[in-house]
């Protein structure tokens, strides 16, 4: 018993196994989350749907704005998306900058010096 080629023991392959989980929670959900940059400088006009669900991209990487495609996650951001249900069926400006203080709205915020300054793609 405990010879070459012996599996395992129980304690042991437990260990391998937290570390091989652990290494990879810790690069898919980082701890320190990355800042969300700027998508674009303007928002987008939407009709949102009334009981519809959405994903309001968070991070400013989807190639969807002003929508969720899923690239916080393999760009492993550690942010998420903003869901969020439409109360009724209107067109709203959903933020593309990600520096409005109501999201997933805009707020006018874009307007300013210091989101026109700043180039798209980077973090304010
Ligand atoms: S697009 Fe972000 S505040 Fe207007």
């Amino acid at each position: 018993m405990g010879g070459v080629g012996a599996p395992l023991r129980p304690a042991a392959r437990t260990l391998n196994q937290r570390r091989g989980i652990s290494s990879w929670l810790a690069r898919w959900f980082p701890k320190t989350p990355a800042k969300s940059v700027v998508a674009l400088k303007t928002p987008i006009k939407v009709e949102l749907v009334a009981g519809k669900t959405y994903r309001w991209c968070v991070c400013g990487r989807s190639k969807q704005q002003p929508f969720c495609d899923g690239s916080h996650f393999f760009q492993r951001t550690g942010l998420s998306p903003l869901k969020f249900k439409a109360q009724e069926t209107r067109v709203v400006a959903l933020c593309t900058c990600k520096a409005t203080q109501k999201p997933p709205y805009c707020d006018g915020t874009h307007r300013s010096e210091r989101v026109q300054k700043a180039d798209v793609g980077s973090p304010l």
